[in-house]
């Protein structure tokens, strides 16, 4: 098992991985398109690891670098994950601190994740790696 930067020959793997958790989880969900993963290829957008096990792409962990010009110390781990057979093996921590790693080299200081609220499996996992739950928000949505 080993550990490495994205790479633009990962984006179609990391999209099919991702694809049901987070391409359609709710009308509303975050772009899950080829497009927008691509762009945690280049560092001046965030960063992508990927954990691999046999030449094949066992988990990843995508993060923004900055989340808001008002908060410039600040990077967003917008998505984790690992493949249902390694859960629960360290794949997604050890992910997490390289990310975190990385991202403290590039000077930043503070992280944030968001989640569904009802992702109970992920708020343990966040939890466990000293995460706070910061902001309470909702999405609010109606027909024009
Ligand atoms: C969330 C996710 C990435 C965790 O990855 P993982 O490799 O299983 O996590 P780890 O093995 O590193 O677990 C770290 C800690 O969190 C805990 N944890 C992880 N998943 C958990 C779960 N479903 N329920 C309870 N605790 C959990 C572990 O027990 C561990 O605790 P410890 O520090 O006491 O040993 C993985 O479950 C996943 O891919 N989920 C689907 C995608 C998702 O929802 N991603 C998050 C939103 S972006």
């Amino acid at each position: 098992m080993r550990y490495r930067l994205l790479r633009k020959a990962d984006v179609r793997a990391v999209h099919e991985l991702g694809r049901k958790d987070f391409g359609a989880q709710t009308e509303f969900s975050w772009d899950w398109s080829l497009d927008s993963i691509g762009h945690y290829c280049k560092r001046s957008f965030g960063l992508g690891i990927v954990c691999v096990e046999k030449d094949a792409i066992v988990g990843f962990i995508l993060a923004q670098k900055d989340y808001s010009s008002q908060k410039p110390n600040v990077s967003w781990v917008t998505y984790v994950y690992v493949v249902p057979e390694w859960r629960r093996h360290n794949v997604g921590s050890s992910l997490l601190d390289r990310a975190g790693e990385r991202l403290r080299r590039m000077g930043k200081t503070d992280l944030i994740a968001d989640i569904y609220a009802e992702n109970e499996g992920s708020i343990k996992f966040f939890t466990r790696r000293g995460f706070r739950v910061a902001e309470r928000w909702l999405l609010l949505h109606r027909k024009l």
